[in-house]
């Protein structure tokens, strides 16, 4: 009764906040469509979205948010598109880097970086760097980010180790700290915008568990207020992990 009092008045029960949660950011393309815009145009708001979204996770108190930016399948767009993605977000990490002391948000990067450009793999470097001392939230940026590819190469650094007689003896545990994930506790809840009911390679191994809330609303239009309601989905799910209800 308690709870239903609070989704009536629009509030959030921050008591039982997901720890970590994850959005794919889609839906850009067709919001910028719907209003007769250059699907640039549509970047551009979903990465001022992202801005917002990611405040508003500081603000009521979330531990993670990741958020899947580019895919490895993303290569497959038309160059020019491809090179929008690439600038917008070397803008935004240059404006991340120099606000960093005032938002003090720990970010991190998961995904291949060694293909992106020079210029861009300093930012990440940089960026990571200057916000490894904060603390209270970590933005996670799937940037080149691939499910399969995060096995495979998890796969791959454990058998260098396994050759060089470094390695540990495998558990699930073990082989996540192999992952680009390694370190931070699996989304909670994972978010899909814009209609569309797939997970598009995104962090397959990590999701085991996860809760999904699927929208038709597009990620320039998730603000705030939306993800309150998918807070407030999740908050009504019961997680058994295989067991019964307690
Ligand atoms: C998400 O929006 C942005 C990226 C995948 C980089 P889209 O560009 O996929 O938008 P839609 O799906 O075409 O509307
Ligand atoms: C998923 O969206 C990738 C990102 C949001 C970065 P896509 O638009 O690429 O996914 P599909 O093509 O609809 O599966
Ligand atoms: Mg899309």
């Amino acid at each position: 009764m308690k709870w239903l009092r609070k989704k009536q008045t629009g509030q959030l029960d921050t008591t039982q906040l997901p720890r970590h949660i994850a959005i794919i950011m889609d839906g850009n393309g067709r919001w910028a469509k719907s209003r007769g815009l250059p699907r640039k145009a549509g970047h551009a708001a979903g990465a001022e979205n992202f801005r917002t979204v990611a405040t508003y996770c500081k603000e009521i108190g979330i531990e993670y948010l990741t958020v899947y930016a580019f895919s490895t399948e993303n290569w497959k767009r038309p160059a020019d598109e491809v090179q929008e993605l690439m600038g917008l977000l070397e803008r935004y990490l240059r404006e991340a880097i120099g606000q960093m002391e005032r938002d003090r948000v720990r970010m991190k990067f998961f995904g291949d970086t060694s293909v992106l450009s020079a210029g861009l793999q300093q930012l990440i470097t940089e960026t990571e760097e200057i916000s490894r001392r904060f603390e209270g939230v970590q933005v996670n940026i799937c940037l080149n980010y691939g499910g399969r590819d995060d096995i495979l190469q998890a796969a791959v650094a454990y058998a260098k180790d396994y050759a060089a007689d470094k390695a540990p003896i495998l558990t699930e545990a073990r082989f996540a700290d192999y992952l680009y994930s390694a370190g931070v506790p699996d989304p909670d809840l994972v978010i899909r915008p814009s209609g569309e009911y797939r997970l598009s390679n995104f962090l397959l191994w990590q999701l085991a568990y996860s809760e999904f809330y699927f929208t038709d609303t597009l990620w320039p239009n998730f603000g705030p207020r939306e993800l309150d309601r998918a807070i407030a989905a999740f908050q009504q799910r019961d997680r058994r992990y295989g067991g019964v209800s307690k």
